[in-house]
């Protein structure tokens, strides 16, 4: 069994509150798989997602051309991935595996059909266009998350 919701998001504010609330919901060494076109607002909810967890949202820049960013937050670490310039050969050619640690937080976008993440609790968020706005739709593991 798995939580599924959704929600429109009227402007780029409510994607971000919806990423911060979403994080205080989120375990420790949760991931989040962020699905959605270009433009879509992927970037703008992982910014609300640190914010979430208490960190500066003002550090979130979009990770497209750099792929990987890490930041710091009171409750742990947080890395944000792109995987848009990757294609196949997948997120562990990073040497993820040797960076992400238990208890750190993750937040993929296009993610694809790649993993296995290093966390059991993953959860997926679809935005798309709608009007003006977005239409956002997630689902959350009913899986505990580590301690
Ligand atoms: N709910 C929303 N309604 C309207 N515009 C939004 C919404 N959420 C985000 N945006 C805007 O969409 C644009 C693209 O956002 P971004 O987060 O960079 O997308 P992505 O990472 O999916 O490519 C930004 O200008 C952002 O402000
Ligand atoms: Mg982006």
């Amino acid at each position: 069994m798995t939580a599924s919701s959704a929600r429109f998001l009227d402007q780029d504010l409510a994607t971000e509150a919806l990423g911060s609330e979403l994080a205080k919901l989120t375990p420790q060494g949760g991931t989040w798989l962020l699905r959605g076109e270009l433009g879509a607002g992927k970037t703008t909810w992982a910014r609300g997602f640190l914010e979430g967890l208490g960190g500066r949202a003002d550090d979130v820049a979009s990770p497209t051309y750099a792929v990987l960013h890490r930041y710091e937050s009171p409750r742990g670490k947080l890395f944000h991935l792109d995987l848009y310039r990757l294609g196949e050969q997948g997120a562990w050619t990073l040497g993820l595996e040797e960076e992400v640690t238990a208890g750190d937080f993750l937040v993929v976008e296009w993610a694809g059909h790649q993993g296995p993440w290093p966390t059991e609790w993953v959860a997926t968020l679809s935005l798309e266009p709608s009007g003006e706005g977005r239409l956002a739709t997630w689902t959350l593991p009913d899986a505990p998350g580590p301690a």
